[in-house]
């Protein structure tokens, strides 16, 4: 742990930071953001490149040592690759971003030669049609235009996102590991959960990780759990042949325990945990003059104040439904996961 590392009450680490550049999205995935239209943050609230910049500078100061750039859509901001460089100058342990792919092809020198480190795709299937419907919009083969152009680009270390879902997807795991090998890309698949725009969530759909190694151990024959070396949210295990994948159970074996991690919405607010139903307005302090110092002092004290367990609260609640019901959420786009960077 770095020695300027702060600790919540439960002597976690701040070492990671989602920051969320825009809540717009170019796709309508029916687990993120189902709906046509949503209330939008108020485009004059969203931060600018170097406000961001100054709070990440602030984050680095207490720990922070893992950025991870996200949206909505983050390529549907404009001339993203300048904050990427700005970020990649921060000596950061790692730097990645979390895209849907479409925009990805277009971006991605740029990205890369600004220095980003890493890039994580969204992908829940190979099919167009079924891709089709899940996101509502026709863009699969940009998606996978994308995701060849990242080794070309020169990035490694590149990762694949599946939301796995029962009667959804659910018979397509091998075959997204398949097309994993041959980007290459490590695929992690994700257990749905009952975030945000997720109002149609329920435990039927969930397909848990014990199913996901079940059906995949039918498939490939034994599969090696991989000791994990960080706080990140999947657990990886190794097929016979050396492929490695992973499964990120959030839904049925939270990682709250280990949790470093915090989100800085694109207008501002930093949510402690992803479930946390009020943040901490970051933006106006900063508008109105805070020294470096006093926005030290104000995340430290709320980050030594954090209990937060959201997903761990979640499991034990019983009759599980939607954490928050559709008419609440938009009232209150902050509570939308793609509000608050997946
Ligand atoms: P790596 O550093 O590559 O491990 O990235 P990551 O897994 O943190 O990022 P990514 O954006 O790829 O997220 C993968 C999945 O983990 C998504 O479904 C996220 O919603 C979920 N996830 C990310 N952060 C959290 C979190 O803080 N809590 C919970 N419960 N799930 C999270
Ligand atoms: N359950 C699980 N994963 C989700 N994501 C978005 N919504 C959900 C949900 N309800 C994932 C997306 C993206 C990542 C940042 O979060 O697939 O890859
Ligand atoms: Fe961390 Fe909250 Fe996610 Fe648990 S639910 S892993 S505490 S962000």
């Amino acid at each position: 742990m770095p020695a300027n590392a702060i600790v919540d009450r439960f002597r976690r680490p701040l070492r990671n930071l989602r920051i969320s550049v825009t809540d717009r999205c170019n796709l309508r995935c029916r687990y993120c953001m189902p709906e046509a239209e949503y209330v939008w943050l108020p485009r004059r609230d969203l931060l600018t490149f170097e406000e961001i910049s100054t709070l990440t500078d602030v984050f680095v100061s207490l720990g922070v040592d893992k950025v991870r750039v996200t949206g909505g859509e983050p390529l549907l901001r404009r001339d993203l690759p300048d904050l990427v460089g700005m970020l990649a100058g921060k000596g950061l342990r790692d730097l990645a971003m979390t895209t849907n792919g479409v925009l990805l092809a277009d971006n991605v020198e740029a990205l890369r030669a600004a220095g980003l480190g890493r890039v994580t795709v969204s992908l829940d299937t190979m099919r167009a049609e079924r891709s089709k419907t899940l996101s509502q919009r026709s863009t699969h083969s940009s998606v996978l235009a994308g995701l060849a152009s990242i080794a070309p680009a020169g990035f490694t270390g590149t990762k694949i996102d599946t939301v796995a879902m029962r009667g959804v997807n659910d018979d397509e795991l091998v075959d997204l590991i398949e097309f994993g090998r041959t980007v290459p890309a490590e695929v992690r698949f994700i257990e749905y959960m009952d975030v945000g725009g997720a109002t149609t969530w329920s435990p039927d759909l969930v397909l848990s990780r014990a199913d996901m190694l079940a059906r995949l151990g039918e498939h490939y024959g034994t599969i090696t759990p991989l000791r994990n070396t960080d706080a990140a949210p999947a657990d990886r295990f190794e097929l016979p042949d050396g492929t490695t994948f992973g499964i990120v159970s959030s839904t049925t074996q939270p990682f709250c325990a280990t949790c470093d991690r915090s989100r800085l919405t694109a207008d501002g607010m930093w949510f402690r945990c992803l479930y946390a139903v009020e943040g901490t307005n970051l933006r106006d302090p900063l508008r109105d003059g805070a020294s470096f110092e006093e926005m030290r002092s104000l995340i430290t004290g709320k980050w030594e104040a954090r209990e937060d367990r959201g997903a761990v609260e979640r499991l034990a609640e019983r009759d599980r439904m939607p954490f928050i019901p559709l008419a609440t959420l938009k009232s209150n786009p902050h509570l939308e996961m793609h509000t608050r960077g997946g």
